[in-house]
């Protein structure tokens, strides 16, 4: 049946406001036909009155479908949007989120020079590449549990050519011995394994082991600050992306574990998102 293109996301949009706000739905149904027509959103505008595209009728049909069982756009598209850079995402890797660019913006401040940078559980290699883009003379290393998820941080930094990021397969700092750094960056798992939002929207899509971390959420967060004086440098940061209710929590971690200038900074929804903490060892 042919149908013109303004036909066409009325019918998504209608659709997808059964599973998000009308207001989103009217977007996503714009981004999924940009997707499958490789235009603009200018294009859609200038040409609202032509006839879809033989088979595109089907094709975004198909994409509407996966949205409406739940999947998220990011991998219905097969990237994401983060600091500026397009990254390749798929369901091995966590889906970056607006907020981890609170603490890429904080990780870029300390940074002077040709510092040696860590990133822990780096996913698409979002944080990892943001700052390698970003500061250029800095050496960043990057590791991850998943040897899928570091498949696709490869993908991403060949894409964007940054030869200053290396990639390492490392539970936490068991593949770092010996070396130490000047500062160490984090968004790890901190949902409580409990959590009901664990099984809603987005996140059932994710892959579980880049979200939840025991019983209160900070099995990771507290191994992180336990074993990160054996990898700083004197005078070397820590910086980790928590929950919004966990900065009292990840402050305590970081006092008793001996660190000074305890943090913490708000994200873009003027939640408290990422602590941080210089280590000036004795
Ligand atoms: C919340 S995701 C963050 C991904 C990415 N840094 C970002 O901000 O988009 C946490 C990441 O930590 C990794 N991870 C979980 N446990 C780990 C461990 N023990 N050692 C190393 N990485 C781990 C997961 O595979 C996942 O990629």
């Amino acid at each position: 049946m042919s149908q013109t293109v303004q036909q066409s996301l009325q019918s998504a949009r209608q659709q997808l406001a059964q599973l998000v706000p009308t207001s989103e739905a009217s977007i996503e149904a714009q981004i999924l036909l940009m997707h499958i027509l490789g235009v603009n959103r200018a294009w859609l505008l200038a040409h609202a009155t032509d006839l879809m595209p033989e088979n595109s009728v089907q094709d975004y049909a198909h994409l509407v479908q996966r949205r409406l069982q739940g999947e998220p756009v990011a991998y219905i598209l097969g990237y994401r949007e983060f600091f500026g850079l397009k990254l390749t995402v798929t369901s091995d890797t966590l889906i970056p989120r607006p907020d981890t660019e609170t603490l890429v913006e904080a990780a870029l401040q300390k940074i002077a020079g040709p510092m040696r940078v860590l990133d822990l559980g780096t996913g698409t290699g979002a944080i990892a590449l943001a700052i390698a883009s970003h500061a250029p003379q800095s050496q960043v290393t990057a590791v991850d549990a998943s040897e899928r998820a570091l498949k696709v941080a490869e993908t991403n930094r060949h894409s964007l050519q940054l030869a200053n990021v290396s990639l390492l397969h490392s539970h936490w700092y068991t593949a770092l011995a010996q070396q130490t750094f000047d500062l160490i960056v984090s968004n790890p798992p901190y949902i409580e394994a409990a959590d009901q939002h664990l099984s809603q929207g987005d996140l059932r899509f994710e892959p579980l082991s880049a979200l939840a971390a025991g019983e209160d959420g900070l099995a990771d967060i507290r191994q992180i600050i336990a074993q990160a004086p054996g990898y700083l440098n004197q005078g070397g940061w820590l910086m980790l992306e928590h929950g919004y209710n966990q900065a009292e929590a990840v402050q305590n971690l970081y006092q008793t574990a001996g660190f000074a200038h305890i943090q913490t900074l708000r994200d873009l929804g003027d939640n408290p998102r990422v602590t941080l903490a210089q280590w000036l060892a004795a």
